[in-house]
């Protein structure tokens, strides 16, 4: 712990009451220091020049650190030698705003509508806090061979309750067709099994996407439900989703049947 720690800890060993901080979206290293020493994060206040986290102590609160329902990556990223997985951040604003201004990547999106300039920068700015919050895992997916950036893979932990996340995917065309979008599935189904108390890990496509489907089966998922109407479409419409469902054992069961990407 720093400075800044050591003397948030003494405020904390001396203080009598409520404890605040107000912590910017593009300062993880200050969300890290209150998850540390043991503030709650309550939301998120309004501010005319922008929007800051509010984290509060109270004297009893158990000691730091708090949980993390979404750790680190082990040393910073997963590969498979093939692809390499990394977090997203605001150096991959241009890549993110590319991506998602593709139709085929806005139509499968929530909503359905390309993102403006400034939602990209809050995504890429805010994506290491949604982290440490637990809520998501954004991840762009590298080519290992070149280093660029490929496409994208996100994890959304929707539901700790009842252990239940979500993953969504999309590729650069020209990354297609190469088995990226099945080798990163994998990898962060791994990941999410091995080092979270994800139980199920879910992910829908459109009933015409018939790539994302294939890519969901390689990757050991399976069909499981036909949701009728259960994603906003363009246009005040609705789209139907294709749900598929992966669990550890599963895994586990096509690895010991020898099946392999
Ligand atoms: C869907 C998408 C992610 C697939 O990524 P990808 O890296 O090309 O997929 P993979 O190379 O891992 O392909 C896995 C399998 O799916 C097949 N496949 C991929 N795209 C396909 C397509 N458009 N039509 C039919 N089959 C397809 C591959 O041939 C491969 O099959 P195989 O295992 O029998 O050889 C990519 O096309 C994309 O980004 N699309 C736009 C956004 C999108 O639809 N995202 C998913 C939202 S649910």
């Amino acid at each position: 712990m720093d400075q800044s720690g050591t003397e948030l800890q003494q405020l904390i060993e001396t203080g009598q009451g409520r404890l605040e901080l107000l912590i910017g979206w593009d300062n993880p290293a200050g969300q890290r220091l209150a998850m540390e020493t043991g503030f709650t994060r309550e939301g998120v206040r309004r501010m005319p020049d922008g929007e800051l986290q509010v984290w509060s102590r109270l004297p009893g609160d158990p000691a730091g650190p708090a949980p993390r329902l979404l750790p680190d990556l082990p040393g910073g990223e997963l590969s498979d030698g093939v692809v390499t997985l990394r977090p997203l951040d605001e150096r991959d604003v241009a890549f993110y705003a590319e991506l998602h201004s593709l139709p085929e990547v806005v139509i499968t999106s929530v909503p359905p509508v390309p993102p403006s300039a400034e939602e990209v920068r809050r995504r890429c700015g805010r994506a290491a806090a949604n982290w440490l919050a637990g809520t998501r895992a954004d991840l762009v997916i590298l080519d290992t061979a070149t280093g660029e950036r490929a496409g994208e893979i996100d994890l959304y932990y929707q539901e700790p309750p009842t252990q239940q996340a979500m993953i969504g995917y999309s590729l650069l065309p020209s990354y297609r067709k190469r088995g990226f979008a099945t080798r990163a599935a994998q990898l962060v189904a791994l990941w999410a099994f091995a080092e979270t108390d994800i139980a199920r890990l879910i992910a829908g496509a459109a009933p015409e996407n018939v790539g994302s489907q294939r890519v969901l089966e390689r990757a050991g998922f399976r069909r499981e439900a036909f949701l009728r109407s259960r994603l906003p479409g363009p246009g005040g419409t609705r789209i139907d989703d294709v749900q598929y469902v992966l669990l550890a054992g599963d895994l586990l069961a096509q690895a010991s049947s020898g099946s392999d990407h």
